[in-house]
């Protein structure tokens, strides 16, 4: 099978069966730590984590035990210890979140030239989202992100597509027949855009409705959620953000849209709505700010701007290789987790140039350090925060933190496992650096100094820093397997 070749097919679906994983799980339960459990099993029933049993050494025994109706028959062990001949390549970590990424703009990654923000939306980004009302070429790209964000271990996703309420739907189809965990968001905009790429407020706010009402009530798969997508202030009438605001508040659906990116960008909108003390106080004056709230950027907040969004209890979309890309400027995620707001992390794909959401963690991790040679040591991300934010921070802030994010009796299985000794892998570590190897470690000691072992946190960094898709090898969703190499 080739990397392109994904599990889509959801027809074999077969959830009454017990699965029970088995190997070594990797997750951040708290910012700052990052928590190594061996020799462990993780009981999965209909997608939720069963049990979780450490220091196991009989994954079935575990499950009899947990329900003793079962037969052997009725388990099925996935084991990666098995398979791990050194037991050191192979983890679980929690499926990759990713909370801002424009499906619809993929064919432009990698092209922005050396623009910023307001002139790369009108230059490149509105002319790719409008041939995107083609639904042939939206498919194609659709399906490439897709297949392309599973592949780098991506469970779920806030996707933003175009205007189009047509391949809106498709979209949310071709997500649901992928296994992924999505949500999907009409982009509204209803004013300052090009003649070629604008609704009015009428078509805007009923087209949304639609795509409610069609994720709801006729593609009813509960891995696809709304969610309400005005593109940001410049784009949006006072009166289409209240009637988005009711229709959010009616019917209890998730909002994304974009805050202070740009220096231009704010000054536009301050010009734009001279009755807002600032440009967070646009979207919560007209009823945007919810707990189910994603704002991606953030980069300029002022302090009364984010003690609104604390308030408010929105999550924060923090896309690290746009920023630099942009040339928008650097988010200080250290000043907003130290105030208890929710950050997690976006590609912002095609601002972004990279589906990964390890690539953007790597970027986050970089920006951090150009943060602190401005700033105070305080300010740097270590790995395992990267991590947090690319798993457990994009649970929060797409207010999923109760089912997605780490490993935990009740949660949904969104999983990945990594293989830093994959075919072609980019993670080299000798054999001599890794515990256990005793063998060689003894006949060394006779001709060398006795080389330094890597801990088990030193494999973590080393795949956080040079690992890509070929580590990632398998991905689950709510335990349905929707990928393998
Ligand atoms: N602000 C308004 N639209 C966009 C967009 O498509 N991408 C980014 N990065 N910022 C925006
Ligand atoms: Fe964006």
């Amino acid at each position: 099978m080739t990397k392109s070749d994904l599990l889509f097919d959801k027809g074999n679906d077969k959830h009454a069966e017990f699965l029970v994983f088995f190997g070594t799980f990797v997750d951040t339960p708290k910012l700052g730590e990052l928590r190594i459990r061996e020799r462990t099993s993780v009981g999965v029933l209909g997608g939720i984590i069963r049990f979780i049993n450490r220091n196991s050494f009989d994954p079935i025994k575990d499950c009899l035990a947990y329900d003793s109706s079962l037969s052997p028959e009725d388990v099925t062990v996935i084991d990666t210890i098995g398979e791990d001949k050194t037991q050191h390549s192979t983890f679980y970590f929690p499926g990759f979140i990713d909370t801002h990424n424009h499906v619809s703009q993929y064919p432009n990654v990698g092209v922005f030239g050396n623009s910023t923000l307001l002139d790369w939306l009108e230059k490149y980004t509105f002319p790719i989202e409008a041939a995107l009302a083609n639904e042939n070429i939206a498919k194609e790209v659709y399906n490439k992100v897709i297949s392309k964000t599973l592949s780098h271990g991506t469970t779920t996703v806030a996707y933003y597509n175009t205007i189009d309420l047509k391949s809106t739907k498709l979209l949310a189809q071709l997500s649901s027949l992928s296994g992924q965990r999505v949500l999907v968001g009409k982009v509204c905009m209803d004013a300052n855009g090009p003649d070629y790429y604008i609704e009015d407020t009428k078509t805007s706010f009923e087209s949304t409705v639609k795509v409610v009402k069609y994720i709801r009530e006729t593609l009813c798969d509960s891995l696809i959620n709304p969610i309400v997508t005005p593109r940001f202030a410049p784009s949006c009438s006072r009166e289409l953000m209240q009637q988005l605001s009711k229709l959010v508040k009616d019917e209890d659906i998730h909002v994304q849209t974009h805050l202070s990116e740009n220096k231009e960008e704010i000054q536009w909108v301050q010009d734009l709505f001279p009755e807002c003390a600032n440009y967070t106080d646009v979207y919560d004056k007209y009823g945007l700010l919810t707990e189910k709230t994603v704002l991606a950027h953030c980069i300029h907040l002022t302090d009364a701007e984010a003690r609104v969004i604390k308030q408010r209890r929105c999550g924060i979309s923090h896309c690290p290789i746009s920023n630099s890309s942009l040339t928008s400027g650097e988010c200080r995620v250290r000043w907003l987790l130290d105030q208890g707001i929710k950050v997690g992390l976006g590609t912002d794909v095609s601002a972004g140039h990279s589906c990964s959401i390890l690539a953007t963690g790597r970027q986050a991790f970089a920006v951090s350090r150009h943060l602190a040679m401005k700033k105070t040591d305080h300010v740097k991300l270590s790995v395992s925060e990267c991590l947090f934010l690319a798993t457990m921070g994009g649970a929060q802030v797409l207010h999923m933190d109760d089912t997605l994010g780490t490993f935990e009796v009740g949660k949904q299985f969104d999983a990945q496992v990594i293989d830093t000794d994959a075919p072609d892998s980019n993670v080299d570590m000798f054999h001599w650096q890794l515990q256990g190897e005793d063998e060689m470690q003894e006949q060394m000691q006779d001709i060398y100094t006795n080389p330094p072992l890597l801990t088990k946190e030193d494999i973590i960094a080393k795949w956080f820093f040079n690992g890509d898709d070929r580590n990632t090898t398998k991905v689950w969703v709510a335990g349905h397997q929707v990928y393998q190499v």
